[in-house]
């Protein structure tokens, strides 16, 4: 028999805005499933919306702010309409705790990132006190998900972080590191390959030290890579991210073996500086972390490579970033994410008083790094200009709706011309590369073959 609150629940709207990684994508994507489930339906706007959700970052300053300003709107649509509820979720939500509820009175309901689940439970209890939930409970990869594409799919793989760098938050957000089962992770990508994914990508905070915690028996991130390569329909394996330290022989060596671990690996670099790499408490230094791109291109010569790089870190000289600039110039990534220096709370390196870089250092120092690794991605691009490459398409291109984009098994954005639709595989010719996208032309015959 179904309850007058279930019926009142179905016809409920929920709206859910995502700030940050693509964990947290992933969560959203729990969330909308655990929702659905619930009876809710998903709205197309926050004004539409009975519940508001924001799944929340607070890795840097500029994502705390960008935050704060879409809440603007929540607290001005809850006073529209007192029955809205309003919820904050994820790891700014975790980093504040209670005292989300002082600084923000118009939320109802805030949790961390291991508790979406008790999301469920507060809307299906009568309490309409505000509630916060912020212990680790369970993975949000198992709650029902709500895939945002039908063909490319995200499978968590573990929670939390063990490495204490000296700048992030992630660990006191996100807590210690907990991995999901082996079989569990085979079932559930089976599942989804089932279902029509032929794309997935396995999320950790560190994802390479995968399974160690495992107990009785423990598991190895290349391992977990060899049962999910035997997966049939599954064709491409992707992952987020490694860390330099545990990225060991045998999971390069699978990106030489497994037909589908893709050819592009993401490794944080942070710094190219082996005294700053300290100060971080990377635990690897710049020595080690050339040995690792060079045992990489070993096997895979022609892997494409990416990395993070934070600059004007406490103490940072200007020998120290010029060593930066050297690693990204003797690498030549083909992508990379920079970020200014942002003191976070709780962090070690929020209590250093010496040494600051100012923010006009930072921003001259990051100007001259883009320039660096932009010019290196170019070059590096040159390479695909009359190669034909796979392309898993996503949709039209951004800029030009006439044309289709999609990513290359090395990841990157490809805009061309052709007939193939969302969810297939185009095989493109490559005829122009930028330092960001590929652009090219759909082999169609290509495609009916292949
Ligand atoms: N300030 C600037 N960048 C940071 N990152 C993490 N914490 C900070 C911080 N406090 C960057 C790192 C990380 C990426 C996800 O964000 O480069 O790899
Ligand atoms: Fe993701 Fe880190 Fe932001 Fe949390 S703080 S959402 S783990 S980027």
């Amino acid at each position: 028999m179904i309850d007058v609150r279930d019926t009142a629940r179905m016809r409920m709207r929920y709206h859910v805005t995502t700030f940050g990684c693509q964990m947290n994508e992933h969560d959203s994507e729990r969330m909308r499933g655990m929702l659905d489930a619930l009876g809710y339906s998903e709205a197309d706007s926050r004004a539409e919306a009975d519940l508001i959700l924001f799944n929340t970052c607070s890795i840097r300053e500029s994502a705390d702010n960008r935050l704060i300003a879409h809440l603007g709107e929540a607290k001005r649509l809850k006073r529209e309409d007192p029955s809205r509820i309003v919820g904050v979720g994820g790891c700014w939500a975790q980093s504040l705790k209670d005292e989300v509820f002082e600084r923000f009175p118009f939320v109802d309901v805030a949790f961390g990132p291991g508790q979406v689940n008790r999301l469920a439970d507060f809307l299906l209890s009568d309490s309409l006190s505000a509630q916060g939930y912020f212990e680790f409970e369970s993975f949000t990869g198992d709650l029902p998900a709500k895939r945002g594409r039908a063909t490319q799919g995200w499978l968590q793989i573990s929670v939390g972080c063990n490495c204490r760098c000296a700048y992030c938050i992630v660990p006191s957000t996100r807590g210690l590191e907990v991995s999901r089962p082996l079989q569990d992770l085979v079932a559930e990508a089976r599942a989804m390959a089932d279902d029509g994914v032929c794309e997935i990508t396995l999320l950790g905070q560190n994802v390479n030290s995968y399974g160690r915690d495992l107990r009785p028996t423990r598991a190895s991130f290349a391992e977990l890579l060899g049962e999910l390569d035997a997966i049939g329909g599954l064709e491409r394996i992707r992952y987020t991210s490694p860390h330099p330290k545990d990225m060991r022989e045998d999971v390069i060596r699978a990106h030489a073996e497994l037909r589908s671990l893709c050819e592009h690996i993401h490794l944080p670099l942070q710094s190219g500086s082996s005294r700053v790499l300290r100060a971080m408490r990377r635990t690897y230094d710049r020595e080690r972390y050339l040995d690792r791109v060079a045992l990489i291109r070993e096997y895979v010569p022609d892997v494409a490579l990416t990395t993070d790089i934070i600059v004007g870190f406490p103490g940072e000289t200007e020998a120290d970033f010029e060593q930066t600039l050297e690693v990204v110039d003797a690498v030549g990534y083909d992508g990379g994410f920079t970020f200014l220096f942002s003191p976070r709370r709780g962090t070690e390196a929020a209590t250093v008083t010496t040494g600051l870089v100012s923010h006009d250092v930072k921003l001259a120092r990051m100007e001259r790094l883009l320039e660096l690794v932009q010019r290196r991605a170019r070059e590096r691009a040159q390479r695909f200009v009359g190669r034909t490459v796979e392309v898993l398409v996503e949709g039209e291109s951004r800029t030009d709706p006439e044309r289709l984009r999609g990513r290359s098994r090395h990841n990157k954005v490809v805009n061309f011309t052709g007939l193939a639709r969302p969810g297939e595989f185009a095989m493109v010719s490559v005829t122009a590369a930028t330092s960001q996208t590929l652009a090219g032309e759909e082999r169609i015959a290509a495609r009916a073959v292949g």
